[in-house]
């Protein structure tokens, strides 16, 4: 089997850490004897420098006859403003209409969830967050501009199908798990969105009998997130709330340097495209000690969306065996630099 993977680097620890997540694609490639055929792209900042923008006009045709978009990070503030650089990724949901952000939770062996005091086994769970409407659709406006009656309207925007689409991709990822979903509402406080949401589930869920499906407002699942991780399997929201749950989700297992996601549509055959949540991390840039984790674990992702289920698994068991042996870079309290920890996760595959 071959494979054509875009690969965007990005900016600051982005083009690092992808750099590692490829060392480790082409390890398991011939260990399970496909073949991975890559564009990598010098889009970003340096990209800017030469040209005067971030990517090539035509990036969104570039991108598209591929299987699957591998990215690392984009941003440089200092140059650019975030706007600037982040538009491209913004383009590239909408064109490809990856609906669905998925972000796995999963608390490793070795390493400390210092919010709830777990350990390894307690946290796994996924969060799904709706990514194409919602409260982000940028719909709004303003009355009174800039006098003291000024008033700010911002309108959310849930469609029946939006709903539909994000519930049942919940529905079918918790049968592969856990068989228990849980969906995050507000339908108290918020009478319209809400109880769209709500209406809609209990819709869905008979489609889906082997799953035990429940809606908590989202004030109290983000609390029942701290206090009870280990009670959850596929949470599900809209894009505000999916926004707050993931940030929580990806610190109950571990923080940044850990945290891969998924952006996608199954229904499409468009490229998905898999990334660490992390950013460019100006900060640590150049200094060769950022946490290639997140960005392995995309790439474990992206196998696995490619069909290649048992070498994403091996990635990822190379990954809990190479922390669960204590090798850790410096943002888990190790001193193991970006490569050092690579060669470690090398090793235990
Ligand atoms: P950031 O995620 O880049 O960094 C936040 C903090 O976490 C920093 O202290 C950083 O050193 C640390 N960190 C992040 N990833 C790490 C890793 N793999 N290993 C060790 N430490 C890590 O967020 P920040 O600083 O707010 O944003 C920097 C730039 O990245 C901005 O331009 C921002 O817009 C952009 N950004 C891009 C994203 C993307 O490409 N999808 C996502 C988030 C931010
Ligand atoms: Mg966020």
């Amino acid at each position: 089997k071959l494979y054509r993977i875009a690969v965007y680097g990005g900016d600051g620890i982005g083009a690092d850490v992808t750099r590692e997540a490829l060392r480790l694609l082409n390890a398991v490639a011939q260990r399970h004897a496909f073949q991975l055929v890559l564009t990598e792209l010098d889009w970003g900042i340096d990209h800017y420098r030469r040209t005067g923008v971030v990517v090539p006009e035509n990036f969104l045709e570039i991108l598209r006859p591929h299987d699957a978009i591998l990215l690392g990070a984009v941003g440089w503030p200092a140059e650019l403003p975030d706007h600037a650089t982040l538009a491209p990724l913004v383009r590239i949901r909408q064109a490809f209409d990856q609906y669905a952000c998925v972000r796995p939770a999963w608390l490793l062996p070795g390493v400390p969830c210092v919010l709830t005091g777990k350990s390894a086994g307690d946290i796994d769970l996924v969060v799904i967050r709706e990514n194409s409407e919602g409260e982000y659709v940028d719909q709004g406006g303003w009355l009174h501009r800039g006098t003291d009656r000024e008033v700010a309207i911002q309108t959310a925007v849930h469609s029946r199908r939006g709903v539909a689409r994000i519930l049942r991709y919940a529905f079918e990822l918790a049968r592969k798990r856990k068989q228990k979903l849980t969906m995050a509402t507000k339908s108290n406080a918020q009478r319209y969105a809400y109880v769209l949401w709500d209406n809609l589930l209990d819709e869905i869920a008979p489609e889906y009998p082997d799953v035990a499906s429940e809606r908590q407002h989202c004030d109290a699942l983000l609390m029942n997130l701290v206090r009870w991780p280990e009670r959850f399997d596929v949470i599900v929201a809209s894009n505000l709330f999916g926004d707050l749950l993931t940030d929580l989700a990806g610190q109950l297992a571990g923080g940044l340097g850990l945290a891969p996601s998924t952006n996608t549509n199954p229904e499409r055959n468009f490229p998905s495209m898999f990334e660490p949540v992390h950013g460019s991390a100006p900060d640590i840039a150049g200094k060769g000690i950022a946490n290639p984790t997140a960005a392995i674990l995309s790439a474990a992702m992206m196998l696995e969306h490619l069909g290649e289920v048992a070498a994403a698994r091996m990635i990822e068991q190379s990954i809990a065996s190479t922390l669960a042996a204590g090798h850790r870079t410096r943002d888990l309290g190790g001193t193991l630099s970006t490569i050092e920890f690579t060669d470690r996760v090398l090793e235990h595959l």
